[in-house]
């Protein structure tokens, strides 16, 4: 063996970064005392994903009602050797990386053009990382993995610096912000980049709304499922004794703010202690709890996103029935 192959094989070719500490405690708390006691009352989004709500997430996506996760891979399928053409990148960073199961397709087409040298998945569900890490280093002979586990709020610093990048951010998450938030956000990936990366953003767009109320009201109940293993992640972090089968799921297209709106309901009056903020919440029958915003958008209300933080889109790719886009943007050089 010579030194390279040796340093090759003995070199490890997996980091994981896990940001979570005593600040990141407190952050935790206050953030969540601080939604619960909000009009109207809210648990942010990313509780939502422990290992049993990434793995819930995981079902969604191969729910027959659920069109986006599977209409954003034809996408990709469609387009990946375009955009990765297109970038010149060696490195993909993706945020809220999941099962990065479509992101095999940039990666195999990366790999092809042999311009694969590192994936960074950064998500907040540590499982999740740890599992895509352990796959893809036995799928791709040479690929670094440097794994984040973090909120994309708070720990975008923690990307290692790198060659030429594209950064990813597919599913819709997007969708989860406020368009206010949504720039303040994209504004953050765009100062984390450098200039000449390129950033591939996916994004829902409208549809009709019966399609788009079914997609979060499965007739299997695996969306329920996931909203109220929102309650049972509280349960676990701060101590909140939630009963999950004393709400109810809800998901309601509101059209003038162009989201799903995800919630629980709490089916009598309840009395609920959270143990770790010390706090006693008194809800009454009916009243509800918001869990996600899942924002639609149109093509130029998307390029309007991008370019508010500086990204100048070069390509967008649609489906025929435009129920998905992606936008392909870069930071100028
Ligand atoms: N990109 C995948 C997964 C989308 S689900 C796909 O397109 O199918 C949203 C993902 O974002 C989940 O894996 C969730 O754990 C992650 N996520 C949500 N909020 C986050 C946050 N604040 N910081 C980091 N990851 C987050
Ligand atoms: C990841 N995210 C954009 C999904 C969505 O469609 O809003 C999460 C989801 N929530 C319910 N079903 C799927």
């Amino acid at each position: 063996m010579t030194t390279s192959s040796l340093t090759q094989y003995f070199m490890p070719r997996i980091q994981i970064d896990v940001h979570t500490d005593a600040a990141d405690l407190d952050a935790m708390r206050s953030e969540l005392r601080a939604g619960l006691l909000s009009t109207p009352r809210t648990i942010p989004t990313k509780y939502l994903y422990d290992d049993e709500g990434s793995a819930l997430f995981e079902r969604i996506s191969e729910l027959p009602e659920y069109y986006q996760t599977r209409t954003e891979r034809e996408l990709l399928a469609k387009y990946a050797e375009h955009i990765i053409a297109c970038t010149d990148a060696q490195e993909l960073v993706e945020l809220g990386s999941g099962a990065a199961t479509k992101t095999r397709i940039l990666l195999n087409v990366m790999h092809r053009a042999d311009r694969l040298r590192m994936y960074v998945p950064f998500d907040v569900s540590e499982g999740i990382v740890r599992r895509v890490a352990q796959e893809l280093v036995l799928e791709y002979p040479t690929l670094q993995i440097h794994g984040i586990v973090g909120d994309f709020l708070a720990h975008l610093e923690h990307i290692p610096n790198g060659g030429r990048r594209l950064v990813v951010f597919l599913g819709g998450t997007i969708g989860n912000f406020s368009p206010t938030n949504a720039v303040k956000f994209l504004s953050s990936i765009y100062r984390a980049m450098e200039p000449g990366d390129y950033f591939l953003l996916g994004v829902q767009l409208e549809a009709d709304v019966a399609r788009l109320e079914a997609a979060y009201n499965d007739t299997a109940g695996v969306t329920a499922r996931f909203n109220k293993n929102i309650l049972s992640v509280l349960r676990a972090r701060i101590g909140a004794d939630f009963d999950p089968d004393t709400f109810d799921h809800s998901a309601v297209y509101n059209r003038n703010a162009h989201r799903i709106e995800m919630r629980l309901r709490a089916r009598y009056p309840l009395t609920v202690y959270i143990r770790d903020l010390d706090l006693t919440l008194n809800l009454q029958a009916g009243e509800e709890l918001l869990t996600e915003i899942s924002t639609k958008y149109d093509r130029p209300r998307a390029e309007t996103l991008l370019a508010a933080a500086g990204f100048l889109t070069q390509h967008w790719y649609t489906d025929p029935h435009a129920l998905i886009g992606l936008a392909l943007a870069q930071k100028p050089i």
